[in-house]
């Protein structure tokens, strides 16, 4: 079973080369994805700057409401989580389904339906919430007409995706495809549970939970979102690049099977851990802690089985930067894994909740884990889209890589050290009882660490601008294009 990615992805080097590979599969959809991939990385990225600009400068948009926090704290959200790591999902599942069952698309055109679909609904996004057009529900703020549609081009995406699965030449089913079909369904269940509503008006609608079971159904949610959105289709992409770019096998393919189940168990109960010391049933909370507690075992699982993949190939490291990115990914992602179920216990929580901390956490697991897992693959990628056999510049990849990673340091150690602090202040009591500090003064302690957190994002942001021009340089200079290109006839 080890070797089984290799036995299920030979076709090209049977079928004589990248030019053939080209007929024989759908790379131009997987190729649209991939750009706008890049292109909704910059965009979701630069807001990220701004809205990080202005918690340190507070003045910044005064008086101008579509560039306000609260209009584009969301729209950050939506670009980064759904744009730009949507995208990339979209770009590798397109692609390794295909490779993996030596298959083309199913379903011709739909494909490139479920491309500009996909493209729409961000659009849509990108002018409706700084218009402040939103439900207001944590990372499902879309109105009721753009998550109609966005309903339609997931189900056309799980058609593509399924059909190409049902019409696999090759038996045996790979573990990456069983990861992004995961994701794929459960997104599909998530939005649809999530945005049940009744439309008032064209921008209106009221949810159809109420109180409490709004609260549960949004965590329920919320970090299934987590789970399935920035978690299960990214580890199909560190089940299919990391051995492909080590080329070595999985380490352990039937850790890989237990993983799967036992990941997509356990995530579904854990949402409770959002809604500690809330309204919610205390034994709900304590569920939600338990569970968030058991996660840790297949995470970690699952992040030793991808860094063990490594076995005898650590070498590789110092000089193949795509490698650098793919296995620095899996160390944030075993990090995010087990801070997570430490402030899943009530105790911790107490402290972590409504503090930077939190916004730590989600950012070694976006920057760290989802940023760097789809930038590796993408690196290891684009030259297979458009033919060539690497990227124009691997230096400029290394300069990316080093940036990208001291920029994530910056911005999560400043809010790990602003975080507790505020979790420390706001409990502070003198010896009366009275508070020893007001609200105001942790948000002046908090400053210095908000310019350090923007300054990580701005090197985080130029990471990515300078992959774009990577990626445009590699498109722009062609290279020959035939069987005898190693690097693609033996492992693409
Ligand atoms: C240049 C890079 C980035 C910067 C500077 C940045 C900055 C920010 C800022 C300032 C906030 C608001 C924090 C607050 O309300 O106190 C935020 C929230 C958030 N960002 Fe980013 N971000 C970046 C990249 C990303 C990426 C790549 C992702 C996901 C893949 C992401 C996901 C999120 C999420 C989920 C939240 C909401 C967190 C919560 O509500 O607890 N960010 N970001
Ligand atoms: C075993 C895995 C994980 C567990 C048990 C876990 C647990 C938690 C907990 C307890 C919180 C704080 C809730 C609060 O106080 O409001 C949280 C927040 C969050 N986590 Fe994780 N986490 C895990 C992995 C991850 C990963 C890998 C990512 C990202 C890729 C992530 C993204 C987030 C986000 C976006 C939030 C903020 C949600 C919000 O309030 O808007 N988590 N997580």
């Amino acid at each position: 079973m080890a070797a089984v990615l290799d036995q299920l992805d030979h076709v090209q080097t049977r079928t004589g080369g990248a030019q053939d590979t080209q007929n024989i599969y759908n790379y131009r959809v997987p190729k649209l994805f991939a750009y706008a991939t890049v292109l909704w990385g910059v965009v979701g990225m630069f807001l990220g700057v701004w809205i990080a600009a202005q918690l340190a400068f507070p003045t910044l948009a005064e008086g101008i409401s579509w560039l306000s926090f609260g209009r584009l704290r969301p729209l950050h959200t939506n670009a980064v989580i759904f744009a730009f790591g949507g995208n990339a999902l979209l770009a590798t599942s397109y692609y390794v389904v295909q490779r993996t069952c030596h298959a083309r698309l199913f379903g011709g055109g739909l494909a490139e339906f479920t491309f500009w679909g996909y493209q729409a609904v961000i659009v849509l996004a990108a002018i409706t919430l700084p218009m402040g057009l939103t439900s207001s529900h944590e990372y499902a703020e879309l109105i009721w007409p753009i998550d109609l549609l966005l309903a339609v081009v997931w189900v056309a995406y799980a058609v593509v995706f399924f059909g190409t699965l049902y019409k696999r030449k090759i038996e045996h089913i790979y573990v990456a495809n069983w990861f992004y079909g995961a994701f794929i369904l459960t997104v599909a269940l998530l939005h649809i549970v999530r945005s049940a509503a009744i439309p008032v008006s064209l921008t209106q609608a009221y949810p159809v939970y109420a109180g409490v079971q709004d609260a549960m159904v949004q965590w329920w949610y919320g970090h299934n979102a987590v789970g399935f959105f920035l978690t299960a289709g990214f580890l199909g992409m560190m089940y299919y690049f990391i051995p492909k770019q080590a080329e070595r096998p999985v380490f352990s393919y039937r850790l890989s099977i237990v993983h799967f189940w036992a990941l997509i168990f356990t995530y579904m109960w854990a949402g409770p851990h959002h809604l500690h010391y809330t309204a919610l049933p205390d034994w709900t909370q304590s569920l939600g802690m338990v569970f968030s507690l058991i996660l840790l075992a297949p995470s970690w699982g699952g992040m030793i089985n991808g860094i063990m993949t490594m076995s005898g190939a650590w070498h590789k490291l110092r000089n193949d930067p795509i490698l650098k990115f793919l296995i620095v990914s899996v160390s944030f992602y075993g990090m995010s894994t087990f801070e997570g179920p430490m402030m899943a216990i009530k105790t911790v929580n107490a402290l972590s909740h409504y503090t930077d901390w939190t916004i730590g956490h989600v950012h070694s697991g976006a920057l760290g884990w989802v940023g760097f897992i789809s930038i590796g693959s993408l690196y290891y990628l684009i030259p297979r889209l458009v033919g060539r056999t690497s990227m124009f510049s691997t230096k400029a990849i290394e300069l990316h890589f080093w940036i990208a990673t001291i920029g994530i340091v910056l911005y999560i150690a400043a809010m790990w050290i602003s975080g507790v602090m505020q979790g420390l202040m706001w409990r502070a009591l003198n010896e009366d009882g009275s508070l020893t500090y007001s609200f105001v003064e942790s948000v002046k302690a908090s400053m210095p660490y908000y310019v350090i957190r923007m300054t990580g994002g701005v090197l985080y942001l130029s990471g990515m601008l300078v992959m774009a021009w990577n990626v445009v340089m590699t498109v722009r200079n062609p290279q020959p294009v035939n069987a005898s290109i190693p690097a693609i006839a033996h492992h693409a």
